[in-house]
């Protein structure tokens, strides 16, 4: 059985992670999807909130399992059976970033692959960067966010925001 991780902030899930996921359970037998701590960026959402987001948009996926993890993403994969990670690039920044990350997993277990997916053109100007600045800002989600995760988020206040 191939089994894959594919990890993440999803702060929130957009509907370009949802393509990528989608995208992943075709390719493997069982993917987790899970929301991590990037210590490089302070989230909008408490990763319970993260993960309830994520949960609700992959409910309807049957292959597909939303978790919530703390440590380090090669132990979680460790912890899953998962020989593979699967990351969204959608242009030669996110490559570059993916690139170094990948080489650290497989540093630190050497049974670890990274595949990565291109993202489809017309998710290429979404992310999760423009999805909090709409919930700042009060602009409609809809053409971004899983409608699952919309409800969701439905009277969260925003952490960011005293
Ligand atoms: O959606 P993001 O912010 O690009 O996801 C990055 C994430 C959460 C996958 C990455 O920061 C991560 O793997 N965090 C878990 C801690 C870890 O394993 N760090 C070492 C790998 S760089």
């Amino acid at each position: 059985m191939n089994i894959a991780v594919f990890p993440g902030s999803f702060d929130p899930v957009t509907l370009g992670h949802m393509d990528l996921i989608r995208r992943a359970a075709g390719i493997f037998d069982r993917v987790y999807v899970c929301a991590m701590v990037n210590s490089g960026k302070t989230p909008m959402f408490t990763k319970e909130q993260r993960f309830a987001m994520l949960s609700a948009a992959v409910a309807e996926l049957p292959n597909v399992t939303a978790e919530v993890w703390t440590g380090l993403l090669a132990d979680y994969a460790a912890e899953k059976g998962a020989r593979y990670l699967i990351k969204g690039v959608r242009n030669g920044t996110d490559f570059d970033t993916e690139l170094g990350m990948a080489q650290i997993n497989r540093a630190l277990d050497a049974t670890l692959d990274t595949v990565l997916l291109p993202a489809r053109t017309e998710f290429l100007h979404v992310s999760s960067t423009m999805v909090r600045e709409m919930v700042k800002y009060g602009r409609p989600l809809a053409p971004y966010v899983p409608a699952a995760a919309i409800e969701q988020m439905k009277g969260w206040k925003d952490n960011g925001e005293s």
